[in-house]
């Protein structure tokens, strides 16, 4: 509504003129305007966080090949190595039966004859008594050293299926001891870890995309310890869900962090030593999981995550909306 004032030549006040608009249509117009402004942020916010997901599928896929194609290639001369040696313990065993075979013609020999006198030396300078003993011992660890090679070729081809995303019922203690096989050489020399598995029943999950989340995790651990710490990897069942902690004796996060930590691109790492992706993505692949993520953390003493994941997720299609993760001090 508008209220004009109009005078006469003489300057006196003589009518106002009202004017009345019906602005239904306006405002209407506008509040729609508004839902569909509320409508394409939703919309940017999923198309930012695909392509955050996919900048790090894109760095998975290829760290993926890189492990496949090293498994491949150790896979093979592993495979020789080992056969050769079963037939070599089979050749040392028989050419020590031979040895033995001949005692008795030592000892028909008369005393004193040249080749029993070199045979008795040669006994003495290789230490024949030692090598017996150690020939054998040498060949059962070089097995063991060959089973654990082959364990690490399983772990990185299992960790390069993380593309792989099918669900399947899967032992958590299982992924996360193949994820600390595949980090174990970053940890080894700045962490003790420190298992403390309680019992835990299968759950229903992607277990490539978990041993991600793991893997995440263990690298923060070791990247929040400065000299030398340990990390715990605590695991539990609670009513209808199972729960994951990582926790490290590390430099621990500030509170005025610790709200951010799970945004892309949050890193507190000089550039180029981390893309600040890892958290994001742990918890996207948490939440697909129907599951969260907590974080407790104290300055100068370390910082506990836990993963809580339901045992049985409801099928994807009628999935509830996802509370977001907590974290406090
Ligand atoms: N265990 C931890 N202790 C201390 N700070 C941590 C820990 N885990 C994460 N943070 C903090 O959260 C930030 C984000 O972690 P996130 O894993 O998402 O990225 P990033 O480790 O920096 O890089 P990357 O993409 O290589 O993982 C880290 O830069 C660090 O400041
Ligand atoms: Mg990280």
């Amino acid at each position: 509504m508008t209220i004009t004032a109009v005078k006469s030549s003489a300057d006196v006040l003589t009518h106002y003129v009202v004017t009345l608009t019906d602005i239904t249509d306006r405002k209407r117009l506008e509040s729609e305007m508004a839902q569909r402004i509320e409508e394409l942020k939703a919309l940017n916010d999923r198309l930012e966080e695909a392509q955050t997901q996919l900048l790090q599928a894109e760095k998975m896929v290829a760290v993926g090949q890189l492990a496949a194609g090293i498994a491949h290639e150790i896979n093979n001369p592993v495979g020789f190595v080992n056969s050769n040696l079963g037939t070599l313990k089979e050749y040392v065993t028989a050419l020590l039966q031979l040895i033995d075979a001949y005692g008795p013609l030592a000892d028909a020999c008369p005393p004193g004859h040249p080749a029993l006198a070199e045979v008795n030396r040669l006994r003495q300078d290789v230490d024949f008594a030692f090598i017996r003993d150690d020939a054998l011992s040498l060949l059962a660890e070089s097995r063991d050293g060959l089973e654990r090679v082959k364990r690490i070729v399983v772990d990185l081809k299992d960790f390069s299926r993380v593309g792989e995303s099918t669900w399947q019922p899967a032992d958590v203690h299982r992924c996360l001891d193949s994820t600390l096989n595949v980090v174990s050489s970053e940890l080894k020399y700045k962490a003790t870890v420190v298992k403390e598995y309680g019992v835990l029943p299968e759950i229903m999950c992607m277990p490539f995309q978990l041993n991600q989340v793991f893997m995440n995790l263990l690298v923060n651990a070791v990247h929040a310890i400065k000299e030398h710490g340990t990390i715990t990897l605590r695991t539990g069942q609670a009513a209808e869900t199972v729960w994951i902690e990582v926790e490290d004796g590390g430099v621990g996060i500030p509170a005025e962090n610790l709200t951010r930590i799970f945004e892309p691109f949050f890193t507190t790492k000089p550039i180029g030593a981390g893309t600040g992706l890892g958290l994001s993505v742990s918890y996207g692949i948490v939440q697909k999981h129907r599951g969260r993520i907590e974080v407790r953390s104290e300055l100068g003493k370390g910082t506990v995550f836990r993963v809580i994941l339901p045992i049985s997720p409801p099928p994807e299609a009628d999935l509830p909306a996802q509370e977001p993760a907590r974290a406090e001090t």
